[in-house]
């Protein structure tokens, strides 16, 4: 474990602004979080949260001005973002101090000092926080025992009723256990597992509650996530229609492998990997069940179209294990799909011959393009733009099935297409 502390060298002379800023303020400014507890573990971490024990809004508009960053304020709760023109981004809030009116409520929130506003965290590693002084050095504040814990390899709430507080922290302690390969301590996994048994995570609004488990998928290893929390019996929340079993772990699994595969092969594309996931863990699930998985934690339109095209794996497994395919009845057949949907496809078990289609229409087929358009067409003399999209899905089969060449070609064979098609009426 890491300690005296060694910013990034892209962080330190914003750090040190900060300090310079608050000093000047007469009021303390803390790094808190998760940059904290990363900082001690020596990983990479350039998420800067500021507490600062004075109005946060006021310094954020200062230091915006002095680092040219662009800020986002939210008067109501005392915060503010800046965003830095390197891409850095640096949020700020000041000290506050919750309480919580009944379990799973939102806190009530006033003012505070650091103590306060470390107190109301979830686990005692993500409870530290680095007072920064005006030269940008930094001291640990360790009011609840995190970094022994960081050192035993402990999760631990800070109190007895932390879950009750907030029962996102069950799925919050499982999820840092998994990714550090720590262990929960007895007296919190005690009271996890009572939390569980007690159904408190029910008092959570189901969107926030889902929200804390999608970080899971998120995870560098998910299932091992979903893995733990079945074994602590905190699925249950999923629904009754929705079971985790070794089925859906070894899914979830070779999802992953699914996109790892993509990720090297067309490192540009962008891909959301807990979608993958979220199908792995669904794809058993009935119908009914699934509308009101959809509805019950208000799904995005992402995850929804998924979800939808999920189901017709089986029809697309027919149709890439017949013999006699084309690539253009490969394209065909999956060019509809997001591509999420499709690396959950390739994690299904499937002959060679099927993944092997998969797999090239995810790197290739999908990004072969004509060198003609609609407009070569008009100049052609082509017109009507439904003849006009049948003769350029004519041609790009064609040119998926290695038939053209050039552009030459495409624009030879669009003129016969016109012929054989003959006028628009
Ligand atoms: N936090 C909390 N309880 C929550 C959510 C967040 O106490 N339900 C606190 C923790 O102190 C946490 C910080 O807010 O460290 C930031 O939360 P988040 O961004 O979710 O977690 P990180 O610790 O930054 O983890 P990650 O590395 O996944 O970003």
């Amino acid at each position: 474990m890491r300690g005296p502390f060694h910013l990034d060298k892209e962080l330190l002379p914003i750090v040190r602004t900060i300090g310079e800023e608050a000093a000047g303020r007469s009021a303390p400014a803390y790094l808190v979080g998760g940059i904290v507890r990363d900082l001690m573990l020596g990983i990479r971490n350039l998420d800067l949260d500021i507490v600062f024990e004075g109005d946060a809004v006021s310094l954020a508009r200062t230091l915006a001005s002095k680092l040219n960053a662009s800020l986002v304020v939210h008067e109501k709760f005392g915060t503010a973002t800046m965003n830095l023109e390197n891409g850095l981004r640096v949020d700020l809030v000041t000290a506050r101090k919750e309480t919580y009116p009944h379990p799973g409520a939102l806190p009530v929130v006033s003012r505070g000092n650091i103590r306060d506003d470390l107190f109301r965290r979830d686990l005692t590693v993500n409870a530290m926080a680095l007072a920064i002084d005006p030269k940008g050095l930094l001291t640990l504040v360790d009011e609840f025992g995190g970094r022994e814990d960081l050192r035993r390899k402990r999760i631990r709430i800070l109190h007895e009723l932390s879950f009750q507080d907030d029962p996102t922290r069950i799925l919050r302690a499982v999820r840092f256990e998994q990714r550090f390969g720590f262990r929960i301590e007895a007296k919190t996994l005690r009271l996890l597992k009572a939390a569980l048994s007690n159904r408190l995570e029910e008092r959570v609004k189901p969107e926030r509650y889902f929200h804390e488990f999608h970080k899971m998928l998120r995870e560098p290893k998910p299932w091992k996530n979903i893995q733990r929390l079945k074994e602590l019996n905190g699925c249950g929340f999923l629904g009754k229609g929705v079971r985790i079993s070794a089925a859906e772990l070894g899914l979830l699994r070779s999802g992953q492998q699914s996109v790892f595969f993509y990720r090297r092969a067309v490192p540009h594309d962008e891909i959301e990997p807990a979608l993958v996931e979220l199908m792995a863990l669904l794809y058993r699930t009935r119908e009914g069940e699934l509308d009101r998985f959809i509805k019950k934690f208000n799904l995005s339109k992402p995850h929804q179209v998924c979800l939808r095209q999920m189901r017709r794996w089986d029809m697309v497994r027919r149709s890439l294990s017949r013999k006699a395919v084309d690539p253009s009845d490969v394209y065909r057949a999956l060019v509809e799909f997001r591509t999420e949907t499709l690396l959950f496809f390739r994690a299904q078990k499937s002959g060679g011959l099927v993944r092997r289609r998969l797999d090239e229409f995810l790197t290739k087929l999908r990004f072969v393009q004509l060198s003609v358009d609609g407009e070569d067409l008009k100049r052609l003399g082509i017109e009507g733009s439904q003849r006009m999209g049948k003769i350029l899905d004519s041609l790009l089969d064609m040119k998926i099935d290695g038939r053209l060449a050039t552009r030459e070609d495409e624009l030879n064979m669009a003129g016969r297409l016109a012929k054989e098609i003959g006028p628009s009426r």
